[in-house]
């Protein structure tokens, strides 16, 4: 292992902390120029213009400037050259960690360890004794933890379902999530102390929620987007040939809604869902794919054209939606209410739309 901290990483990594917080204060700024992001992201992947993956590792051209730059950097691919890990934006990672309030004495425990960074800021800031983090991969943790050591730091980290919490070092007083969820998971509400602050991203959001009582909670959402790799599950593949072998029926709602006004929304209204696009030569959009983990699949044409396939007509899940939202809505004004047996996001006042989370982990 070689990546020394040298003058153009600590001058490049004081950069980035500055131009993090912008001149605000922040209780997070020290920990960003202090903790050597380069030890913890030692290659990471990009996409060449053909869209194949390319690896940049330390000491390479251009390695250094990205590593300190506010960008998130794929750090494994599986087999398929789908991304299995990354280090998340630091702006983004700056902004939950100061929603997440942690100050000197608190426990904390992290779901989704990836390369370590995220904790080895955690750590500077409370204290190795103090923070836990669990990560599904083995080979992830493994190297997780000798960045850790690089960098100074040595707290408890774990294989496992993050969803499952570390009972063994329970209680905690603050929770963060690096993985997206589609719902709280209700072992992380029985491992929290009373009044623990938990900060995860929930469908393309980013929820903060307070622990009120044994398996209860309630929180509002940032206002800040987020799209976070989600918690490994084996959710269904989309159904595109079924699909393409039914009726089609019109639909007023335009495709590209679901990529821009109603994406956050219809990830609460369909939690898990997936998208993608095809586009023409040119870049035109065409269609819209949606699928959900259940298999449901819908595939909405710009045309107006809509097929759909699949235990759930989803497509008119998004229709109900674009009747309440004709424009973006603020984040913030949905809220989260978990009880034991339920979760719910409510938007607005009292008698506005609101939607059921799943329960089941
Ligand atoms: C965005 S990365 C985490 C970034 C990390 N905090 C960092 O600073 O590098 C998401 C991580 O979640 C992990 N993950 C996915 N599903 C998980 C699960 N069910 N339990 C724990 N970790 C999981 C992935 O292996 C991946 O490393």
């Amino acid at each position: 292992m070689n990546w020394p901290d040298n003058g153009a990483s600590a001058a490049a990594r004081q950069q980035l902390a500055a131009a993090l917080v912008a001149g605000r204060p922040s209780e997070w700024s020290d920990a960003f120029a202090s903790v050597p992001r380069h030890m913890f992201v030692p290659r990471f992947y990009r996409q060449n213009a053909e869209g194949a993956w390319q690896s940049v590792t330390w000491g390479e051209p251009g390695y250094l400037e990205t590593v300190y730059s506010d960008a998130a950097l794929t750090t494994q691919l599986d087999d398929r050259g789908v991304p299995t890990s990354s280090s998340s934006q630091p702006s983004l990672m700056l902004s939950m960690l100061e929603a997440l309030d942690a100050t000197e004495g608190h426990r904390v425990f992290e779901l989704g360890t990836g390369t370590g960074y995220n904790l080895g800021l955690l750590a500077h800031q409370l204290g190795d004794a103090n923070v836990t983090s669990v990560d599904i991969d083995p080979g992830l943790i493994e190297d997780a933890v000798r960045h850790l050591q690089h960098a100074g730091f040595n707290p408890t980290v774990a294989v496992g379902d993050g969803a499952q919490g570390y009972p063994r070092r329970a209680p905690y007083d603050r929770i963060i999530s690096t993985v997206g969820l589609h719902m709280i998971p209700q072992p992380l509400l029985h491992q929290a102390s009373p009044g623990a602050v938990l900060v995860v991203p929930l469908g393309y959001g980013i929820m903060r929620a307070t622990v009120t009582g044994p398996g209860h909670a309630t929180g509002r959402f940032l206002t800040t987007p987020a799209h976070f790799m989600a918690r490994r599950t084996n959710g269904a593949a989309p159904q595109f040939e079924a699909a393409d072998q039914q009726s089609p029926t019109d639909s007023s709602v335009p495709a590209e809604a679901l990529l821009g006004r109603l994406k956050f929304a219809a990830s609460l209204a369909l939690p898990g869902y997936s998208s993608c696009s095809w586009r023409d030569e040119g870049g035109q959009l065409e269609a819209v794919g949606l699928w959900t983990p259940d298999g449901s699949t819908a595939i909405a044409h710009v045309s107006g054209a809509v097929r759909q396939t699949g235990p759930q007509q989803i497509w008119d899940t998004v229709e109900d939606l674009d009747k309440v939202f004709g424009s973006e809505p603020a984040r913030d004004e949905f809220v989260l209410t978990v009880t034991p047996t339920r979760q719910t996001v409510s938007y607005g006042d009292t008698d506005g739309p609101s939607w059921a989370l799943p329960t089941a982990l």
